[in-house]
C-alpha cells in the first residue's frame, strides 16, 4: 500500500509503482488539473472520450455507414505541424546535441518549463498514459508514461500505441519508463469558455536524453504531442540505441513475396511526406509480386542470434499524410480508413457526413474546409486547399488489407536492403546501390531533400537530412554517423544492402520522370535482382546505377526515355553539390567519422 496521494485522483490508482505515483502526484501538484484520469485503453473509454469530444467540440462524429467509429478534428490553424525550431535536446553539455539540435542547458530548461508548466492543467483533466512502443512480449519491452491534459492525445496514443491497462502491469511495480509530460498549455478559470482546439501560441518539444525524459508544451498536434511517436520512438531511443547497441532510425519496414514466394524484408528512410507510408502500403504492379506492411515510418533495428539485423515497428498505427491518397496512389490506406476507428486531423468535411482531401477520387460540390469554412471548387480548383497540406489520418494497422503476420513479432524481422530517399527534381537517379556499408553510411549521411508541409519552414527548400533523422536524432550528428560505421562493422557481410532511391525528379518541363507509387514495385524488383546477383548495374558517380533495361517496365505506360531519363546522372550537376556537402560536413564538425570524410573525398576523385 502506498500513501502517496494524487491531487483531483478518484478512487484507487491501478498501480503500486510508489515512484510512478510520487511522480504523477508531484505532475498534478505543479499543473493542477481539475481531475486525474488513469487511461486504461478500453473500448469504453474510447467511446466516452470521443463522445466528450464530440460534446466539446473537438471532434465532429463522421457517417457511421461511411466511416464507421471515426471522428474529424480541425486544429488550430497555427498548431499544423511539428515545430522544429521549438523542438530541443537537452542533453549536459552542447556537444551532446551536436549542431544539427537546438540545445538549452537543462537544469535551464527545467526551471524555464516548470514556470510554464505551473497551473497550466487548471480547468482540465489529466490522463496518466500508459504505453508500450512495440510488442508486449518483447524481451525488453520499451514502456512509457504519458501525462497529458489533452484528450485527442489520449484516443490517437491509443490507435498509434499498445496503450492501456496491459502496458502498466508490464511496468508493474517498480520497472522503468520513459517519462512524458504534455499539456496543450491552455488552463481554464472558472466559467471559462473553451475552444476545440486548445494550445498556446509559446511551443516546447524538449527532450532530455540522458534522464530519458519528454516535456512538451503548447501544442496539441501528433507529432508534437504523440509522445511515444517521434519524441520517445526515434529522439529517445536514438540516444537508447546509441548506448546499447541497436538503431531507432525513421524507416518504413515492408515485406516484399518474389512470385517463387521468397520473402524479403525491406526498410527504407525517407524525410516526413517523402513517402514512406505510401511505399509501406505499396501495391506491386508487376506480375507476381506481393507487398505487406510492417511499418509505415519508424524501425528499431538490432541484431538477431545469427548476425543479421532485425527491425521491429515499434507503433500501432499509421499516422499519414492525407491528400494525395486515394484509391489509385494508395489502396490499401483507403482501405483500412473504410474499417473506421480512424481520427482525422485538418481534412474536409464533406456535406454527407465524409472526409475528403485533395487528390481524393470524386471532388465534391460543396465542402466545410479545413479551416470551417465552406468550400466550392472554383475552375481548377481555384478555391484553395480544402485539406491542409499536413493534414493526417490516423488508423490502427491491423485493420490494413496487407498486414504483415509478423508485425507482432517481437524479434521483428530481418532486412535485406535499406533504401534512403527524399525529395529531388534533379541530380539524384531513380536507384543505385552502394558500393559499401561505409559508402551507404556516407549517402545517408549526405542525404537531401526538398522541405515539405509535415514540418514549419520553406516548402521546397533542399535541405540535408542525414538518414531522413535530421529533426529526429537524440545526440551529436557526428556520433549518430559513427554509430552506423561501428554497426556495420560488427554486422560485416551481414549487414544489408544500401540503395538511393528518388521518385521525384522531375524533366525540364516540370513533371515527374518516374510514375511512382505502385509501379515503384519494378524499383524494388531490380534491388532484389542486385541482392541476388542477378543484374549488372552502370559504375557511376552515385554508386551502382540501374540500366533502364534491368528494371521490369512491362506493362507501363511511361515512356523508355523517361526512365532513362530519371536514371541519368550528370556529373556537372553532381560536381554543383560538392561545396554544399563539404559546408554541411564542416557543419557536422569534428565528429563526423573518418570513414565518411573518406568517402566523400572517393566520391570527389570519381568527378575527377
Ligand atoms: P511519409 O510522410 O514519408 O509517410 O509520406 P507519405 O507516404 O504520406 O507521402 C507524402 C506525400 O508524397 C503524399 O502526398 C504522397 O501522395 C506523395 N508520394 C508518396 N509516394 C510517392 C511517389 O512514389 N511519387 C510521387 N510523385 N509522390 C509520392
Ligand atoms: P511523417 O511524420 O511526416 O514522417 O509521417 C509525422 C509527424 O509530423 O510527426
Ligand atoms: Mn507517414
Amino acid at each position: 500500500m502506498t500513501t502517496t496521494t494524487i491531487p483531483g485522483l478518484e478512487g484507487q490508482a491501478p498501480t503500486d509503482h510508489a515512484e510512478m505515483l510520487a511522480w504523477v502526484a508531484e505532475v498534478a501538484e505543479l499543473t493542477q488539473p481539475e481531475r486525474v484520469v488513469f487511461a486504461d485503453g478500453s473500448d469504453e473509454e474510447w467511446d466516452r472520450l470521443t463522445t466528450e469530444l464530440v460534446e466539446h467540440g473537438t471532434f465532429v462524429k463522421l457517417d457511421e455507414s461511411k466511416k464507421p467509429n471515426s471522428f474529424l478534428a480541425q486544429s488550430d490553424p497555427k498548431d499544423v505541424a511539428r515545430v522544429e525550431s521549438r523542438t530541443f535536446i537537452c542533453s549536459e553539455t552542447a556537444e551532446g546535441a551536436g549542431p544539427t539540435n537546438n540545445w538549452r542547458d537543462p537544469a535551464e530548461m527545467r526551471g524555464h518549463m516548470t514556470e510554464l508548466f505551473r497551473g497550466s492543467m487548471r480547468g482540465r483533466t489529466m490522463y496518466v498514459v500508459p504505453y508500450c512502443m512495440g510488442p508486449l512480449e518483447a524481451e525488453d519491452p520499451k514502456l512509457g508514461i504519458e501525462l497529458s491534459d489533452s484528450a485527442y492525445v489520449v484516443v490517437s496514443m491509443k490507435i498509434m500505441t499498445r496503450m492501456g491497462t496491459a502496458a502498466l502491469e508490464k511496468i508493474g511495480s517498480d520497472g522503468e519508463y520513459v517519462k512524458g509530460l504534455h499539456t496543450v498549455g491552455a488552463p481554464l478559470e472558472p466559467g471559462q469558455h473553451d475552444v476545440p482546439w486548445p494550445c498556446n501560441e509559446e511551443k516546447y518539444i524538449t527532450h532530455f536524453p540522458e534522464t530519458r525524459e519528454i516535456w512538451s508544451f503548447g501544442s496539441g498536434y501528433g507529432g508534437n504531442a504523440l509522445l511515444g511517436k517521434k519524441c520517445f520512438a526515434l529522439r529517445i531511443a536514438s540516444a537508447m540505441a546509441r548506448d546499447e547497441g541497436w538503431m531507432a532510425e525513421h524507416m518504413l519496414i515492408l515485406k516484399l513475396i518474389s512470385p517463387e514466394d521468397k520473402v524479403y524484408f525491406i526498410a527504407a528512410a525517407f524525410p516526413a511526406a517523402c513517402g514512406k507510408t505510401n511505399l509501406a502500403m505499396l501495391q506491386p504492379t508487376i506480375e507476381g509480386w506481393r507487398a505487406e506492411v510492417v511499418g509505415d515510418d519508424i524501425a528499431w533495428m538490432r541484431f538477431g542470434e545469427d548476425g543479421r539485423l532485425f527491425a521491429v515497428n515499434p507503433e500501432y498505427g499509421f499516422f499519414g499524410v492525407a491528400p494525395g491518397t486515394n484509391y489509385s496512389s494508395n489502396p490499401n490506406a483507403m482501405k483500412t480508413l473504410e474499417a473506421g476507428n480512424s481520427i482525422y486531423t485538418n481534412v474536409a468535411l464533406t456535406d454527407d457526413g465524409d472526409v475528403w482531401w485533395e487528390d481524393l477520387e470524386g471532388t465534391p460540390d460543396h465542402l466545410i474546409d479545413w479551416l470551417g469554412n465552406d468550400w466550392t471548387p472554383v475552375g481548377d480548383g481555384g478555391a484553395g486547399n480544402a485539406a491542409h497540406p499536413n493534414s493526417r489520418y490516423c488508423v490502427p494497422i491491423n485493420q490494413c488489407p496487407v498486414t504483415a503476420e509478423e508485425f507482432n513479432s517481437p524479434e521483428g524481422v530481418p532486412i535485406s536492403a535499406i533504401l534512403f530517399g527524399g525529395r529531388r527534381a534533379d541530380t539524384v537517379p531513380l536507384v543505385s546501390e552502394a558500393h559499401s556499408w561505409n559508402h551507404g553510411v556516407y549517402i545517408g549521411a549526405t542525404l537531401s531533400s526538398g522541405q515539405t508541409a509535415a514540418a514549419e519552414g520553406k516548402v521546397g527548400a533542399v535541405r540535408r537530412d542525414p538518414m531522413a533523422m535530421l529533426p529526429f536524432i537524440g545526440y551529436n550528428v557526428g556520433d549518430y554517423f559513427q554509430h552506423w560505421v561501428d554497426m556495420g562493422e560488427r554486422g560485416g557481410d551481414k549487414m544489408p544492402k544500401v540503395f538511393l532511391v528518388n521518385w521525384f525528379r522531375k524533366g525540364a518541363d516540370g513533371r515527374f520522370l518516374w510514375p511512382g507509387f505502385g509501379e515503384n514495385s519494378r524499383v524494388l524488383k531490380w534491388v532484389v535482382d542486385r541482392i541476388e546477383g542477378r543484374v549488372e548495374a552502370d559504375e557511376t558517380v552515385a554508386g551502382f546505377t540501374a540500366r533502364a533495361a534491368d528494371i521490369d517496365l512491362t506493362g507501363l505506360d511511361t515512356p523508355v526515355k523517361d526512365v532513362e531519363e530519371a536514371l541519368a546522372i550528370d556529373p556537372e550537376e553532381w560536381r554543383r553539390e560538392l561545396p554544399l556537402i563539404t559546408e554541411w560536413l564542416d557543419f557536422c564538425g569534428p565528429k563526423v567519422p573518418s570513414e565518411v570524410h573518406e568517402q566523400f573525398a572517393a566520391l570527389k576523385e570519381r568527378l575527377g
